[in-house]
């Protein structure tokens, strides 16, 4: 909404959230806003006060506006039918009660959170059945990544709005398609029906979640062969009808996103009765799962069968680098998984600490250390779980020297020069190699 605020300047943009901590958060008058992500608060700053506002008065700023966006949450759902694989889409039926009831004038309503196929109509009923005003129930999935959401939302590859196929609908993509055309070239803001975009979400981040899956899968195989797995990838990457990207090796995904849409994905398949094609995609997931079990089975090989009162520092927790969100974290597997062999372990991030320290809190004995050098001192092994940036540059042969020996890293992404740290004296381990 910040960027669609700065890119839109004659139209007014209200944030509305019944988070008051997170709204003050987004008001702050020092930018101390709720999330971290790269160049956003630049744009917070460009454009707050003037055409973007943040507020709790959901009540005004439904009656204020002519097109809501509801990006409300929809977990997987813990409980009841489709547990553990359909969305939890109670929070997004309140919020359309919600605007149903605040709203004096016909809305166009825009879905933007991830929602299973076919939930609009759901919307619909609900937001038409007995009402006063006309609602029109659009599609509008994101597909910005974090860590990189600003350049995303300013040059995507595309954007995409679905709407009814009726003259109601084509006038309200044309509205949303407006909105986006104030940066986006036309050419790259897609519609379709409905029912396609809504898919459309959901199959872009299975297709992505199962190359990440793939490509873990010929890691193992190529630790097993003596392949290098980084070789594989970029050769195999270099058919344009395949591409480079997403074929990185590493402790496999994580994140809000991909495992909730693969499940959804699942569920859905299940429920038309697509049973082949909902294990085929089930197991996009048990690779994943797969993969930090792999990394824990190494290091307990490696690590002469016991890891019981070693100490392990895991460097990184963000479930990727730039961002300080673990939701999925392979890291937070891995950390259970330890945590199980009794290793003593401190968690090392610059960005996470606060979320590692709150989705780890049921587990005695963590230690957490934003400084690299204090959370390897005396340490046994190293596993680098996020490829920050900085990784690479730390003084490594001070880190050797502060390590009980024979001193272990355990490079995930494998992003550190393997080489260089053999040479000061470290037993390296790789993924995929
Ligand atoms: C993902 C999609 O990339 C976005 O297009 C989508 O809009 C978003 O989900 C969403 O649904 O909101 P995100 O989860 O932020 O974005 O991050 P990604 O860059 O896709 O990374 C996901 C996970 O895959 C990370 O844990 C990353 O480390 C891992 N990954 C990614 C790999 O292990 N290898 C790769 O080659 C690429």
């Amino acid at each position: 909404m910040a960027v669609i605020a700065k890119m839109n300047p004659d139209r007014k943009v209200v944030v509305v959230d019944i988070n008051a901590e997170r709204v003050a958060a987004w008001n702050s008058d020092d930018y101390s806003l709720p999330i971290y992500e790269p160049g956003l608060v630049d744009v917070v700053k460009e454009a707050r006060g003037k055409n973007l506002f943040f507020s709790t008065d959901i009540e005004s700023a439904v009656r204020e506006c002519d097109i809501v966006f509801v990006g409300v949450n929809t977990p997987t759902k813990m409980f009841g039918r489709g547990a553990g694989r359909a969305s939890d889409l109670q929070y997004w039926e309140s919020t359309a009660r919600e605007i149903k009831r605040f709203a004096k004038s016909d809305k166009i309503i825009v879905e933007k959170s991830t929602l299973p196929v076919r939930t609009a109509a759901a919307m619909d009923a609900i937001l038409n059945d007995h009402a006063e005003h006309k609602f029109t129930v659009l599609s509008n999935p994101e597909f910005l990544a974090e860590g990189t959401a600003i350049k995303d939302l300013l040059e995507p590859d595309r954007v995409l709005v679905g709407g009814p196929q009726n003259a109601d609908g084509a006038t309200a993509i044309r509205e949303i398609v407006n909105v986006y055309a104030a940066w986006v070239p036309k050419a790259k803001i897609l519609t379709t029906n409905v029912w396609s975009a809504e898919l459309t979400k959901l199959a872009a981040n299975a297709l992505l979640a199962q190359r990440v899956s793939s490509i873990n899968a010929i890691a193992g195989l190529c630790e097993a062969t003596g392949a290098d797995v980084d070789e594989v990838a970029k050769v195999v990457g270099a058919d344009s009808r395949i591409g480079p990207k997403f074929l990185k090796a590493g402790p496999g995904f994580g994140g809000s996103c991909f495992k909730k849409d693969v499940l959804n994905l699942v569920y859905l398949c299940e429920t038309f009765g697509l049973h082949t094609a909902a294990e085929y995609w089930m197991g996009v997931i048990k690779m994943n799962e797969h993969q930090q079990e792999r990394i824990v089975s190494r290091l307990f090989r490696e690590m002469f069968n016991t890891l019981a009162n070693k100490k392990i520092a895991l460097f990184g927790f963000a479930f990727k680098a730039d961002t300080g969100d673990t939701r999925e974290t392979p890291a937070g597997t891995v950390a259970r998984l330890l945590h199980e062999e009794h290793v003593r372990i401190t968690v090392s991030d610059p960005k996470a600490l606060v979320n590692a320290r709150r989705d780890l809190s049921d587990l005695d004995g963590i230690m957490y250390e934003e400084d690299e050098y204090k959370a390897a001192d005396g340490a046994d092994a190293i596993v680098l779980m996020t490829d920050w940036r900085h990784y690479p540059s730390l003084d490594w042969q001070r880190i050797y020297k502060q390590m009980r020996k024979p001193a272990l890293v355990f490079d995930t992404r494998n992003c550190l020069d393997a080489a260089s740290l053999k040479d000061i004296g470290f037993k390296v381990l790789n993924i995929g190699k």
